[in-house]
């Protein structure tokens, strides 16, 4: 059956969900789902803008042939050429002949390494400022390199004032019906989802994504059309707002996150007696994970959202717990900056990762470590309590400033 919605009068939402895709990009968990959005513009010419991955194909198919009902495809407006999106290009191109492919040189290149079918003869290619003119539309196309591939470009309907964003702005999570940011609780049920894709995907970029917002500001955009999750038409400074802080590393709350590694509960009970004591001095909302339990696309998406953050590891073969080494692999090379963090180690007989996980954190930008770091010989004792008070004063005297 198919599903479609009109977004404006002439701009049709053809995407589909999946909720049965375990894990995007065969490595992120998507226990809510994805959608994969693709848009027709009803004009003197029909346009698609990019398509959906090979898992929705059905769906997107039926919904093309709906709201085409019986006229060809003239243009398919390629914003981006992750498999996710570009996958039904070959079948596009056989179910409609004499369709023409806009994209950027860089486009084409890659549509030549992942499929065989004659391009040459169809392909427009476009660069910055280039205009496509479909009757009473007129497309701008923008280059957005690295948001999140060297191709990347997104479209401007003058008309309508649609930004068509390709992945930016975009979010894990299927559309279930509400198609419409404003259609739904999105701080609520989507801001998390939001930020984990965001962080996850793009968070390595933030210079990237920088120059493409400094580009949108010089457009008068009303809507945002991502390749994934809602459509923006109202509020469009709420999330706005939130890529300017992501795309910064600028922390979204005041607030701690502690993160935690414990092979027997030792290290967890002595980050539990310092959470007490951050409560106690009168911070609020404290984030405490286990990072052998917790998703690390989730745990990256609390270190993007927080100010301050505490690290509690035990020795592992001389070196980092493995778990927590790999967030600290991943903190690198998503660009994670502008934290401050504190440091708890513990080691029966050699306790030494506050010290390798501090040169760890040195290498990221604009780091603040507190000097005092607490070392647990095994299992924290009472003794101890007044370092405990002494780190939770630290951090709760930035956290409430
Ligand atoms: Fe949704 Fe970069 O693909």
């Amino acid at each position: 059956m198919y599903q479609v919605r009109n977004i404006t009068k002439d701009l049709v939402w053809v995407g589909a969900s999946d909720r049965r895709l375990a894990l995007f990009e065969n490595i992120f968990p998507i226990s809510r789902g994805v959608s994969y959005n693709a848009y027709v513009l009803h004009d003197e010419k029909t346009v698609l803008l990019d398509t959906v991955d090979a898992s929705v194909s059905g769906q997107f198919f039926e919904n093309l042939e709906k709201t085409l009902n019986g006229k060809t495809l003239d243009y398919l407006i390629v914003n981006h050429m992750e498999p996710d999106h570009c996958a039904m290009i070959g079948d596009i191109v056989s179910r409609y002949p004499g369709v023409k492919i806009v994209g950027n040189a860089k486009t084409f290149t890659m549509m030549e390494q992942f499929f065989t079918f004659p391009i040459e003869e169809r392909k427009i290619v476009v660069k910055e400022g280039d205009t496509l003119e479909t009757g009473a539309h007129k497309l701008h196309f923008v280059m957005a390199p690295m948001v999140h591939w060297p191709e990347a470009m997104v479209t401007y309907d003058e008309k309508d004032k649609v930004l068509f964003s390709a992945d930016g702005f975009g979010t894990f999570g299927a559309l279930n019906g509400n198609i419409f940011a404003d259609e739904v609780n999105f701080d609520r049920d989507w801001l998390d989802d939001a930020r984990r894709y965001y962080t996850n995907i793009v968070g390595k970029y933030g210079p990237s994504v920088q120059t493409l917002l400094k580009k949108a500001a010089t457009l008068d955009i009303q809507m945002i059309c991502p390749l994934h999750g809602p459509i923006w038409r109202e509020n469009l400074g709420y999330i706005l707002e939130k890529y300017q802080k992501w795309s910064t590393y600028e922390a979204e709350d005041k607030a701690v996150a502690i993160m935690y590694a414990s092979m027997y509960g030792n290290t967890a009970s002595a980050v539990d007696a310092l959470a007490g004591k951050l409560a106690e001095k009168g911070v609020k909302n404290i984030a405490v994970y286990d990072v052998s339990n917790v998703d690390i696309s989730t745990l990256i998406g609390e270190i993007f959202r927080v100010s301050h953050l505490v690290f509690a590891c035990p020795t592992y073969n001389a070196g980092i717990y493995p778990v927590m080494s790999n967030l600290f692999h991943d903190m690198k090379a998503l660009n994670v900056q502008n934290k401050t963090v504190a440091l708890m180690e513990n080691g029966t007989w050699a306790a030494t990762t506050a010290k390798q996980m501090r040169a760890e954190l040195e290498q990221l930008k604009n780091m603040t470590i507190l000097e005092q770091q607490i070392t647990i010989k095994s299992a924290m004792k009472d003794a101890q309590e007044a370092e405990l008070w002494q780190m939770a004063e630290e951090i709760a005297k930035g956290v409430l400033a």
